[in-house]
């Protein structure tokens, strides 16, 4: 697994990718409207993409997204891509050199992937902070 920053030149994946993964994108999600979302978030100060490729081919997305009080995480591999242990390998790895950060994610409770995901990464659930069958994850910085 190797990890990299998005830029514009991963346009052409993260279009397939989000087409895949993301039903806000819809059936008629354009090209046009993909270089606007990508340019938005490639802008934006308080958020990175990060790419996870297997042997040069990527197979899922991380966001991080600075909330104030942690970095708050998003993962969505390739939904041909999942149940192999990379969504894992990406998470443990891309955390595991965020260590002078707290992070954060919001998991359904239902998602046993995701569950099992943040766990192994090093994420604890906020037991008292729950909405709507939302969880609230968090793995503290290193002191
Ligand atoms: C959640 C997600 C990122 C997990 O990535 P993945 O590569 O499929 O996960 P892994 O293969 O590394 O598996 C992680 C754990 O979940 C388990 N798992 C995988 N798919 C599962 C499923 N459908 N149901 C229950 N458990 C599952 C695995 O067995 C593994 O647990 P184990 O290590 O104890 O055996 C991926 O399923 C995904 O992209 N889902 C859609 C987006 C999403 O829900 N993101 C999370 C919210 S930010």
């Amino acid at each position: 697994m190797s990890i990299h920053i998005a830029t514009i030149d991963d346009a052409p994946f993260m279009f397939e990718w989000r087409k895949d993964t993301d039903p806000e994108a819809g059936t008629d999600y354009t090209q046009e409207q993909h270089l606007g979302w990508m340019a938005q978030m490639l802008l934006d100060e308080k958020r990175v993409m990060l790419i996870g490729s297997m042997h040069d081919r990527p197979v899922g997305v991380m966001t991080l997204r600075d909330d104030n009080n942690a970095l708050d995480v998003t993962i969505a591999m390739v939904s041909g891509e999942r149940g192999k242990g990379l969504g894992t390998r990406m998470l443990v790895l891309a955390s595991g050199t965020m260590q002078e950060y707290d992070l954060s994610a919001e998991i359904w409770r239902k998602n046993m992937a995701s569950v099992k995901l943040f766990r192994h990464a090093g994420f604890e659930p906020d037991k008292a902070r729950q909405s709507n069958g939302v969880t609230y994850w968090s793995r503290p910085a290193k002191k």
